[in-house]
């Protein structure tokens, strides 16, 4: 996924991952157009050959004209011509296997249907889909990588089943509707990148009354954390360095390691109490508009004595049939009223409404880790927090004017009759 640490935007992961490229994976690299080569018979989108097929428009494709493409989003997408990015992503198992699994899951939907791969990247997720019987398989990306993929799927004997267009799904036409449509669009924090937007302009272009989409929701989590060890390592470490107090370092390193929110792995170990629901994501209904701006109140009771550090932020998506399956309501994962705003989140327990029994990907301290690890907000000093002391504030995560694909956040707490204010933005 786009945004891999690294390269030069300047956005932090941990600061011992700083120097190592090969952690990180991909990333960015800032360059030229996205359209530099391709091979003969490729299909390549552009304004002379609109459509992929022929024939007449139909209603879904008379939409208002799609947003420009910006300097930002040539950007973006030439960071996803880069090896390592998808090499990260398919190497993170729990994120690939799942979505195999998922495609399984939901062979009868897919065999015999039309799927579309929203980012295709290399054309895993298309390849799994034709595998599961899909009659065809537009694969989508407006990244070069869009042309590998053609490759991979020539030689593997795939042409017939799966076209490849190299474009922006909101340029691309294609003249019939869609059954399915798959897309791994989530970033850190879920909404970073907001590639979302892209998944429902496919929705809403192609996607036949009834269609299944994959994943079929998603969830937001935030959980206050104590992180003695990470504090202590980029902080207190400066108060005795080879036997020099070396304190007037502080409030630099402070700003250096704190200012932007930060991608690591945590455990459950250190987060201080049940999470709370910053947003849900139903892909059936939700729209652009919603994704412009979320904002939550919440409320924690820590459950523990402990220096409070910040915030761990965390998704889950879910794989559920489209509503009008017998044996899918896609109804969302819940934590029992956790996103209930006048209740305190801390003391809820975590319980998984989910009768159906959906598949989930999951990046939660708990359980198994994933690239898109946690994302944490830390503060410059720790509170102090008292066993049931009260956590409480507002979190208001907003696209950049400047970039959307950037994420302004502005987190207020307050704790132990003291209140914080602190902006941040992921880029
Ligand atoms: C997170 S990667 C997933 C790649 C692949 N589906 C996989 O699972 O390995 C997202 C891909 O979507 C592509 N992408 C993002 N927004 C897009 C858009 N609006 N139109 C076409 N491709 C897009 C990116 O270039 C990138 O290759």
């Amino acid at each position: 996924m786009y945004g891999i640490t690294g390269y030069s935007n300047g956005y932090h992961q941990n600061q011992q991952q700083h120097s190592s490229e090969e952690k990180r994976g991909g990333g960015r690299r800032r360059r030229g157009g996205r359209r530099s080569r391709h091979p003969p018979g490729f299909r390549v989108f552009d304004h002379h050959h609109h459509h992929y097929n022929n024939d007449d428009d139909d209603d879904k494709q008379e939409q208002k004209a799609p947003p420009p493409c910006t300097d930002f989003d040539m950007a973006y997408f030439h960071s996803y011509a880069h090896v390592g990015i998808h090499e990260e992503m398919i190497k993170d198992r729990v994120r690939t296997d799942t979505y195999r699994a998922a495609i399984m899951q939901h062979q009868s939907f897919i065999e015999g249907k039309v799927v579309m791969d929203v980012g295709c990247g290399t054309g895993i997720l298309s390849i799994f889909c034709a595998q599961a019987g899909a009659k065809r398989v537009y694969a989508v990306d407006a990244s070069d990588i869009a042309l590998q993929a053609n490759e991979v799927v020539k030689a593997n004997n795939l042409a017939e089943k799966i076209i490849v267009l190299h474009g922006r799904v909101e340029d691309v036409e294609i003249d019939e509707e869609v059954d399915v449509i798959i897309s791994e669009w989530m970033g850190y924090m879920l909404l970073y990148e907001s590639m979302l937007g892209s998944v429902i302009t496919a929705r809403d272009r192609w996607l036949k009354h009834g269609g299944l989409i994959l994943p079929s929701n998603a969830t937001l989590y935030m959980a206050p954390i104590t992180h003695p060890d990470r504090y202590n390592d980029s902080i207190e470490f400066w108060r005795n360095v080879y036997g020099i107090d070396m304190s007037a370092m502080l409030q630099l390193a402070k700003q250096c390691a704190f200012e932007e929110p930060c991608v690591e792995t945590i455990t459950g170990e250190n987060v201080l109490t049940w999470p709370h629901v910053v947003k849900h994501v139903d892909c059936y209904t939700i729209q652009h508009d919603e994704l412009e701006s979320v904002s939550t109140r919440y409320k924690f009771q820590s459950m523990m004595r402990a220096p409070l550090h910040g915030f761990a932020f965390w998704f889950d998506v879910e794989f559920s049939g489209p509503t009008n399956s017998p044996t899918n309501n896609h109804i969302p994962s819940l934590l029992t009223g956790a996103s209930n705003n006048n209740h305190i989140d801390g003391i809820q327990k975590k319980k998984r409404a989910n009768p159906n029994e959906a598949l989930v990907l999951s990046t939660a301290p708990e359980d198994p880790p994933t690239h898109w690890q946690q994302t944490l907000i830390y503060f410059y000093d720790p509170i102090e927090v008292e066993q049931d002391q009260i956590i409480e504030g507002s979190l208001t995560l907003s696209q950049s004017k400047e970039n959307r694909r950037f994420m302004n956040i502005h987190l207020e707490y307050s704790s132990g009759g003291r209140s914080y204010v602190k902006e941040s933005v992921m880029r």
